[in-house]
């Protein structure tokens, strides 16, 4: 991503420590979404870099929708919704993946995938990478291909990436 989209970025995080927890370090996106020339210029730097390459995004629920739609919008193609467990009618795939105590499940209608559909993967937070790793096995089932995922924050030492292994991840900003 260009250096100055990754500047806005920094300069617009709120760095909350001990939230949810003591220990945790929280990094708060909501001055960034709140300045609307800010969260513009996000929105128009993302669709600078993915125009033309993607035939539909796919927002991970909660936070992932926030940036997906815009994009998807500002892009002119679809956006798919991969939400939590038991939110979408079916009929739904679902993949469960680990949490720190406990799993998760995100789901995915199929139907809303073409064969062959370029999907771009977007969420707001690369952490261990157990969302985006189950949302590109979503899209994969469904016939999609996933070209890529694309995280605003990368939180570099929880290794996400490694269980990414073969699709290319860009973050805007790596912490
Ligand atoms: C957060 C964040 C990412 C995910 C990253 O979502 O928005 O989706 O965790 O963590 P991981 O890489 O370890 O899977 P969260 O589940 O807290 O829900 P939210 O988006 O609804 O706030
Ligand atoms: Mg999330």
């Amino acid at each position: 991503f260009p250096a100055e989209l990754t500047d806005l970025v920094r300069s617009h995080i709120r760095e909350i420590p001990d939230f949810p927890s003591p220990g945790i370090l929280f990094r708060d996106i909501t001055p960034l979404l709140a300045d609307g020339p800010a969260f513009g210029a996000l929105v128009s730097g993302l669709a600078d870099v993915y125009g033309g390459r993607v035939d539909a995004v796919a927002g991970l629920e909660s936070r992932g929708f926030i940036l997906a739609a815009p994009l998807a919008a500002a892009l002119g193609v679809g956006m798919l919704t991969v939400r939590k467990a038991g939110r979408l009618p079916g009929p739904v795939i679902g993949v469960d993946y680990a949490l720190e105590y406990g799993t998760a499940r995100m789901e995915l209608r199929p139907e809303t995938v073409s064969a062959g559909q370029r999907v771009l993967i977007v969420d707001d937070v690369l952490a261990t990478g157990g969302t985006g790793a189950a949302a590109v096995e979503l899209i994969r089932q469904a016939g999609g291909r996933v070209v890529g995922l694309a995280m605003l924050l990368e939180l570099a030492d929880l290794r996400g990436r490694d269980r990414l292994d073969g699709y290319q991840v860009d973050s805007v900003l790596v912490y």
